[in-house]
């Protein structure tokens, strides 16, 4: 699902309530009937003015119309949703320009975006649910649960979790991008200027960069918390660089102390001493899948984060830590110690209830789950020949050396299960180009609130 703010400019303040009322018709309607769409967007031209407004949004692909429905109605569609989430951003002026998309994850669309002072920040537009569920078997049952299976309701629950848990985190002094809205499916937050771990080639000191990414798994668990996707993806390394004549002093950053050469900075390891001193920090993104210290499946959330580190360290850096663990019975026993404050229940704080916990859990099960069907099958036609790159098209283009990083990959990406990057298919959602330079939204901010 890519975005295009092309229409943005084009949208009058009716049909910004036209969709604004769709959106709220769709709480109680799957699709909202037309004559409800009139009677909640109070146009003062009354219904003639809405079926304008509703053929605009409609040729844009905002409102769908529902085909063989009973009665006439519309329906949402996530390009009307994600049009609102950034009207709702440009409105608190946080947001001024929507620039190139950076990455497109399981469950993601990655955005940079600008305000009107050119400070350019990323928006995070949650997914969840945008790959046809009805192709998992084992969801029937749960489509027919009506709400759990939406993915408005869905994705949304994922931008709020994320954006508590970022939230507290930052509270606590964990480097994580800093959080600065959250509407509807979407949060905005700080563009950080570093590289997924997955992109380094190599580190002088992988022991030391090892270190703290354990420190922070413990430093999470004392907290109370799981990550549940701790993997190269989710880990950026930020390069701090302390000038040469300060970097003789013995304050060095606490994060951490290993220096490094990337793909984008070739630098060598052995540097002169009037070389300036490049730090590595670690920052950790991607949060909707945290899971309590306390979840019955704890210990095996706990224990995937180790291997996901250790296996990468391995493969990519050839790197094996001389002690075993960290285990969980160690790291159980310091849930709450030195004064830590446990933020597990951050998202009940939020507003979550258990079932939108539960609901939330499980649709990120199940994405996990068809993406690792959608990784065999891929291995499936590959070892038949069939070109499948069209279906199944690798998202790191920019990422060849990984083909050939080792033998053990294969498996390695098989065990990561959710890990192995595909392109998805956007099964009934529709699509826009994608924009090739920075488009102003201005016309946004006339607009009423929505
Ligand atoms: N604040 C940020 N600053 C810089 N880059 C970011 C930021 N947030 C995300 N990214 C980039 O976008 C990618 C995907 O982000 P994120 O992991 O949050 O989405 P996701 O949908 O969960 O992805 P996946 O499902 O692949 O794990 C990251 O690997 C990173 O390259
Ligand atoms: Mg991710």
């Amino acid at each position: 699902m890519k975005l295009d703010t092309r229409v943005l400019r084009h949208l009058t303040q009716e049909d910004w309530k036209v969709l604004a009322a769709v959106e709220q018709g769709t709480k109680n309607h799957e699709n909202v009937p037309t004559v409800l769409i009139e009677k909640l967007s109070r146009l003062k031209g009354g219904a003639s003015g809405v079926h304008k407004s509703i053929s605009a949004l409609a040729k844009a692909s905002l409102v769908a119309k529902t085909l063989h429905a009973k009665y006439d109605g519309y329906r949402l569609t996530y390009g009307g949703l994600d049009y609102l989430a950034l009207h709702q951003h440009a409105q608190r002026k946080q947001v001024y320009s929507v620039g190139s998309r950076i990455g497109v994850g399981k469950e993601s669309d990655i955005m940079v975006v600008a305000d009107d002072a050119g400070v350019q920040k990323v928006l995070k537009i949650h997914r969840l649910g945008r790959i046809s569920f009805r192709t998992v078997k084992a969801n029937r049952d749960y489509l027919k649960s009506g709400q759990a299976g939406s993915w408005m309701y869905l994705s949304q629950l994922a931008a709020m979790k994320e954006f508590a848990f970022m939230r507290a985190l930052r509270d606590e002094g964990f480097l994580v991008p800093e959080p600065i809205s959250q509407s509807r499916h979407t949060i905005l937050m700080t563009l950080i200027d570093a590289l997924p771990m997955r992109q380094i080639s190599m580190v002088p000191d992988p022991a030391s960069l090892y270190a703290d990414l354990i420190a922070i798994l413990l430093r999470l668990a004392q907290h109370g918390l799981i990550h549940g996707d701790f993997n190269e993806f989710n880990i950026l390394i930020k390069e701090e660089r302390t000038p040469a004549a300060l970097s003789t002093s013995t304050s060095t950053p606490s994060a951490s102390t290993s220096t490094a050469t990337s793909t984008s900075t070739q630098t060598s390891s052995a540097q002169p001493a009037t070389a300036d001193q490049i730090t590595l920090v670690p920052v950790i993104i991607d949060f909707p899948q945290m899971v309590s210290m306390d979840h019955v499946n704890a210990e095996m959330y706990f224990d995937r984060d180790v291997a996901c580190i250790k296996r990468f360290f391995k493969r990519r850096f050839h790197f094996t830590a001389t002690q075993p663990g960290p285990f969980f019975k160690d790291a159980k026993k310091t849930v709450g110690k030195d004064g830590a404050r446990r933020l597990d229940a951050t998202a009940e704080a939020s507003g979550f209830t258990k079932k939108m916990a539960k609901d939330l859990e499980r649709a990120i099960a199940l994405e996990k789950k068809l993406a690792e069907e959608k990784a065999e099958l891929k291995k499936e036609s590959k070892y038949f020949g069939a070109d499948s790159d069209e279906d199944f098209h690798d998202d790191d283009d920019d990422d060849d050396q990984e083909e050939d990083d080792s033998e053990d990959d294969d498996e390695a990406e098989e065990e990561e299960g959710g890990q192995a990057k595909q392109q998805l298919d956007d099964d009934d959602i529709p699509t826009f180009p994608r924009p090739e330079k920075e488009i102003p939204i201005e016309k946004l901010t006339i607009s009423e609130a929505t």
